[in-house]
C-alpha cells in the first residue's frame, strides 16, 4: 500500500500513473477509526475497481459547536495497517491544507437543499453542507470511477447521491449494506464512547427498527407504530431526536399514496453519545 499520502501533488502522480495505465480507480471516504464496517467498503470497491484509494479526514466543517470534532477518535497508525490488510492501494490522509487550500471557513461550499434539511440536517445545522463540500473536494482531487459509502448514514449518502447527479461528478456510487454487532448494533465509530450498560441498550436501536419493520402495515396504520416505537426508546433510556418513517429517493415522510421504498430512521443519544441507524421496511 502506497501512504500515508497528505498532500495534493503526491496523490496527483500516483493516480496519473494509474490512469495512464487504463486502471479503474475505487474510492472509500471515511473519517478514521475503521472498523469492519469500513473494511466492507473497501472490499466491495475492490470488486468494482482495479486500485482502490481511502482517504482518512476528520473534517472539521462536518462537525458542530459543542459536537465531537475534539475528540473524535484518531488512529492513523492502526488504520493504515487494517488497510494495507484489506488490499487498499493508496492511504489518503489529508493535511488540512490539501482539503481546504484557503483554511476550513474560508473556502468554497457545496449545500443540498431540501435533502439536507431534514432527519439529521435538522437537529445538525450545517453538518450535511459539510459532508457534501468534503465528498466533492474528495472526488475533485481523486477522480474515482466509483466510490462507496455505507447505508447506515443512509440520508449521507442520497445526499451524495443527489451532489453527484447535479454537478456531474459521473462517480459510480456503491451503496454498502450496515454492518452489525452480532446482538444488532450498528457499527460506528462513536460506539467506542459507550460504557458497558449504555453498549447493551443501544442494541435494542436496530431491535425496535426490526419490530417496527415487522408491523408495518403502510402509512395509513404507521403513525400509532412510530409512536408506540419511540415511547419503547424513550422508556428504555434513549433521548430521542428523530424516529420517522421516510421515502428512501427523497426522504419525504412516507405517505399512503407513496411508491418509493420506505425506510425508518432513527437518531437517539445514550448519555452523551448520539447514535443513527435506519432499516428498509417497505
Ligand atoms: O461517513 C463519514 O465517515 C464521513 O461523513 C465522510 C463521508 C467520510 C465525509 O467526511
Amino acid at each position: 500500500m502506497i501512504g500515508p499520502v497528505d498532500d495534493r501533488s503526491s496523490l496527483a502522480r500516483t493516480l496519473s500513473d494509474w490512469r495512464r495505465m487504463g486502471l479503474r480507480i475505487g474510492l472509500v471516504p471515511t473519517m478514521g477509526n475503521l472498523h469492519a464496517g469500513h473494511f466492507a467498503l473497501l472490499t466491495q470497491a475492490r470488486g468494482s475497481a482495479d486500485r482502490v484509494v481511502a482517504s482518512v479526514f476528520v473534517n472539521p466543517t462536518q462537525f458542530g459547536a459543542g459536537e465531537d470534532y475534539e475528540r473524535y477518535p484518531r488512529t492513523l497508525a492502526d488504520d493504515a495497517a487494517g488497510l494495507a490488510a484489506h488490499g487498499c492501494d493508496l492511504l489518503f490522509a489529508p493535511s488540512p491544507a490539501a482539503i481546504y487550500p484557503f483554511g476550513a471557513d474560508a473556502g468554497s461550499r457545496v449545500t443540498v437543499p431540501a435533502l439536507a434539511d431534514v432527519l439529521c440536517g435538522a437537529h445538525r445545522p450545517g453538518h450535511f453542507d459539510g459532508v457534501a463540500t468534503v465528498v466533492a473536494r474528495l472526488f475533485a482531487l481523486v477522480r474515482p470511477d466509483c466510490a462507496v459509502f455505507g447505508e447506515k448514514d443512509f440520508q449521507q449518502l442520497r445526499i451524495i447521491e443527489r451532489m453527484n447527479e447535479d454537478v456531474g461528478f459521473g462517480v459510480a456510487i456503491l451503496r454498502g449494506t450496515t454492518v452489525r454487532d452480532a446482538d444488532g448494533l450498528a457499527l460506528s465509530s462513536r460506539n467506542r464512547y459507550l460504557n458497558n450498560a449504555q453498549r447493551r441498550t443501544a442494541a435494542r436501536l436496530h431491535a425496535v427498527l426490526s419490530e417496527v419493520a415487522g408491523c408495518w402495515r403502510g402509512a395509513e396504520e404507521g403513525d400509532a407504530v412510530l409512536t408506540a416505537a419511540r415511547d419503547t426508546l424513550v422508556a428504555e433510556g434513549f433521548a430521542l431526536d428523530y424516529l420517522e418513517a421516510r421515502c428512501e429517493t427523497d426522504l419525504s415522510v412516507a405517505s399512503r399514496t407513496d411508491r418509493d421504498p420506505v425506510r425508518i430512521f432513527v437518531a437517539a443519544r445514550l448519555g452523551g453519545t448520539r447514535l443513527i441507524d435506519n432499516l428498509r421496511i417497505r
